[in-house]
């Protein structure tokens, strides 16, 4: 008897379901002794507390294209695994207890980089622990891309798109803010799948007097309107020179006034050029509905790919796929990185080479 546990950790994205078809698909469709799948519901949680339930061929029928999480997911955040419960359990013995009282041979673990920390981890007491790329940040080290990225970049150009028409019809300056909060992959992609004037990411602080005259040139040059990304985490050429304390201190005292970033930024252009701006957010559309058809495909890959580990007796790795190849990555080089925009790969170059500005 082959027993596998399953579990989706962190903030969701849409082809969470795909993924898990395509292991249970691969193991079913290739094991030679009989095979039992055990979801942990809520992610890390399910396996502290033993929350689970036997998983059967039907509960992966009909799932391909199902956004969400037939498991349900919840963060749990690394920092505090080594800290007992409200109850002085102690978490990391909790989840190794519930893995030997299941006689699991493996627990593929769909998530992102906190999640592989603590996948690492477990990795490192002993389990069997296969990642599995999740994330619609694509901000995972280790792989190209990762699965929901596709289609959150579909949601957030899409919101980017139907802005314009009312931006143009009012002549307005509109800033959107696009989720990201440490790298700045999701509104790259959309704002140049969209066509935006100015997008601001982490990785490349931006000046706000540049911000403005990006605004005023697009005007000179007949537009009547200026389309604003910016992601969660943009931040200013002044700010990003800040000790990180000091800086988390200023961001708190921020949010006293503005609900997000994008309210603060489109204050300042208010201010500071006179024009009309609204603020648009997208916020966890960006997370939800189906899965685009590249999520569905890259999803299974990655399915398939930790189902064959399963079958191999393999585990400690997260599946990746570098240059379209699917790989394996040990966990302890994936654990604790960070995949970052690089300010000079060719997309953003490309981006600048349109006229698209980074405030920097
Ligand atoms: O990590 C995915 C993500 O959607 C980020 O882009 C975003 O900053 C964050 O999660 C939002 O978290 P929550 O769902 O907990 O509000």
């Amino acid at each position: 008897m082959l027993r596998i546990g399953m579990l989706t950790s962190g903030g969701d994205c849409q082809a969470l379901n795909a993924t898990m078809r395509g292991i249970v698909k691969t193991v079913l469709n290739n094991s030679e002794e009989p095979v039992e799948f055990y979801g942990f519901e809520d992610g890390y949680r399910g396996l502290i507390y033993g929350n689970f339930r036997l998983l059967s061929w039907a509960d992966f029928s009909g799932i391909l294209s199902q956004g969400g999480t037939i498991l349900g997911t919840s963060r749990t955040p690394f920092k505090l695994i080594h800290e007992p419960d409200e109850n002085g359990l102690d978490k990391v013995e909790a989840m190794k207890q519930t893995y030997s009282k299941l006689k699991l041979d493996c627990l593929c673990m769909l998530g992102g980089n906190g999640s592989t920390k603590t996948a690492n981890l477990l990795s490192e007491e002993g389990l069997n622990v296969i990642a599995l790329p999740k994330t619609i940040d694509n901000d995972t080290w280790g792989t190209d891309i990762t699965f929901g990225f596709s289609s959150a970049i579909d949601v957030a150009a899409k919101a980017i798109d139907d802005i314009h028409t009312t931006a143009s019809s009012h002549g307005r300056v509109f800033v959107i803010e696009i989720m990201g909060h440490k790298v700045g992959w999701i509104p790259l992609y959309a704002g140049v799948a969209s066509g935006a004037d100015v997008i601001l990411i982490p990785e490349i602080p931006y000046d706000m007097d540049n911000v403005i005259k990006a605004i005023e040139k697009r005007e000179k040059s007949g537009g009547r309107f200026a389309i604003i990304v910016v992601a969660e985490g943009a931040i200013t050429k002044d700010d990003a020179k800040l000790p990180k304390k000091e800086y988390k201190k200023k961001l708190a005292e921020r949010m006293k006034k503005y609900p997000s970033v994008a309210y603060e930024v489109a204050e300042e252009i208010a201010n500071k050029s006179g024009r009309e701006v609204r603020v648009a957010l997208p916020g966890h559309t960006q997370r939800g509905g189906a899965p685009t058809a590249f999520d569905r495909i890259f999803a299974t890959q990655c399915g398939v790919e930790a189902g064959k580990a399963i079958l191999e007796g393999k585990a400690g790795f997260m599946v990746a796929q570098r240059n379209w190849k699917m790989v394996r990555v040990p966990l302890k080089e994936v654990a604790g990185k960070l995949k970052l925009v690089d300010p000079e790969s060719d997309l953003v170059q490309e981006a600048k080479f349109m006229g698209i500005s980074f405030g920097d």
